[in-house]
């Protein structure tokens, strides 16, 4: 029931891009982690923290660094089948490749088997919390959550709504969309550690009508999340234009009908607009910053530091984008958004980037209270990895210099290999390699 981690532990006590590195971390080469009932209940040194909890069991890990299991604000739970696939650009891509795979989640069989693939694979990868999108079906809403309680995963979902300019098989009503995505709200929101997140998918592919009744249902449940995707792609923009004329711009085509605000997730929001971009500072949205998307299939370079850097940050969460992206690592998520901010020139400091991986992902959710820091009060979702998971770190880990070197040493070189155990609320639900 109660137990603890002893290894390097790694935890937050602010935000980086508010304050310097070393004042953003708490760092303890040898520390401990005390977990009872699935929290944690106490963080610090090792030899202090075990003597006031003696006879403890105690799970050592020497030349592993312990920390809050990642956070993936904004994946595709049906997109798993369709990762690494070649040569198009957002608006092809979907029709090529996501929309067919999508179909396939009509099936509740098919679903519920993809849903342990997904989360095995999340897992695998040290992710111990993902905000995802599933397909319209309601059946495969049904199969996430079912695969994430049995882990006893903190997971947020939503069906897809699309009633427009998508195949058949894959479209809802704005009435029947509203109505379903009710039920599952209903079944699923705050049941044991589950979110709901009112999911419709992007401008193109909802009427004005849909939009309005995903508004409606996030006004009757404040509490859910709303996500949707925005200003990904040149050719997407040019298309919402032409959709919505009365429209200022793409995030006018959300914010007049009521889906801006605390707790809505906006995928990508590469290209925009001074008055968007004050649009969004004013309504508490957050972004979902997806690097290895935005790069895979050729979108554009985020402009985080721009979007970050203000006396009213917007917040912003890091994701996979899967399958647009290309891994279900954070660690090559970390090194793509490294890439990017590089590419618009500047560095991002290690400090941001695993912040944006956990604590920024959990904010972006409304789940920053309770996951994705390795401190008091805080669920027992954590991750354990191996400092020297390959010959190539191991011998990169001789010659570094501090605890910054080797969080940014670990995050270009290292994948799933790194990842040694995870924990879920307290409980080892590692996945073999
Ligand atoms: N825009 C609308 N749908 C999607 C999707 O599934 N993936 C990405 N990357 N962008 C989208
Ligand atoms: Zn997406």
């Amino acid at each position: 029931m109660k137990f603890a981690l002893r290894g390097t532990t790694l935890a937050f006590r602010a935000d980086p891009f508010t304050v310097a590195p070393d004042a953003a971390i708490d760092c303890n080469d040898d520390g401990a982690v005390i977990i009872e009932h699935g929290r944690i209940v106490a963080v610090g040194p090792a030899v202090a923290t075990l003597a006031a909890h003696p006879s403890i069991r105690i799970e050592s890990y020497p030349g592993h660094l312990i920390m809050a299991g990642f956070v993936d604000c904004h994946i595709h739970f049906p997109q798993t089948e369709v990762i690494a696939s070649y040569g198009k650009q957002l608006i092809d891509w979907l029709n090529t490749y996501t929309f067919p795979a999508e179909l396939k989640f009509a099936d509740a069989a098919y679903a519920g088997r993809m849903a342990e693939v997904f989360l095995d694979e999340v897992l695998r990868n040290g992710t111990t919390t993902v905000c995802a999108y599933c397909s319209v079906h309601p059946q495969s809403v049904d199969a996430l959550f079912a695969a994430a309680e049995k882990r006893g995963m903190a997971i947020a979902a939503g069906k897809v709504l699309m009633d427009r300019n998508a195949p058949a098989g894959l479209l809802d009503t704005a009435p029947r969309g509203y109505a379903e995505s009710k039920e599952l709200l209903e079944r699923w929101h705050g049941r044991g550690r589950a979110t709901y997140a009112i999911s419709p998918r992007f401008a193109p592919t909802s009427t004005p009508a849909q939009l309005d009744a995903a508004a409606t249902l996030w006004r009757e449940h404040p509490d859910a999340l709303m996500q949707t995707h925005v200003s990904e792609n040149l050719k997407e923009i040019a298309w919402v234009k032409a959709l919505f004329p009365d429209a200022r711009d793409y995030v006018d085509v959300y914010e007049r009908c009521g889906l801006l605000g605390p707790g809505a997730i906006l995928g990508h929001a590469i290209h925009l607009k001074p008055r968007e971009i004050k649009a969004l500072r004013k309504s508490g949205a957050a972004i979902a910053h997806c690097p290895t998307s935005n790069t895979f299939i050729g979108s554009g370079l985020f402009d985080l530091k721009g979007l970050r850097a203000s006396d009213a940050p917007i917040p912003v969460g890091l994701a996979t984008d899967v399958g647009g992206g290309s891994s279900f690592s954070m660690f090559a998520t970390m090194r793509s958004a490294y890439e990017i901010a590089q590419l618009r020139g500047h560095p991002l400091h290690p400090a941001q980037s695993y912040w944006l991986a956990t604590l920024g992902s959990a904010r972006a959710m409304r789940l920053d209270h309770r996951i994705g820091n390795l401190a008091v009060g805080y669920d027992a979702d954590i991750i354990v990895l191996d400092l020297a998971s390959r010959p190539l770190l191991t011998e990169r880990m001789r010659h570094a210099k501090d605890i910054w070197d080797v969080l940014f040493a670990q995050m270009i070189l290292a994948d799933d290999r790194a990842v040694k155990t995870v924990y879920v609320a307290g409980r080892d639900v590692s996945v073999p390699k």
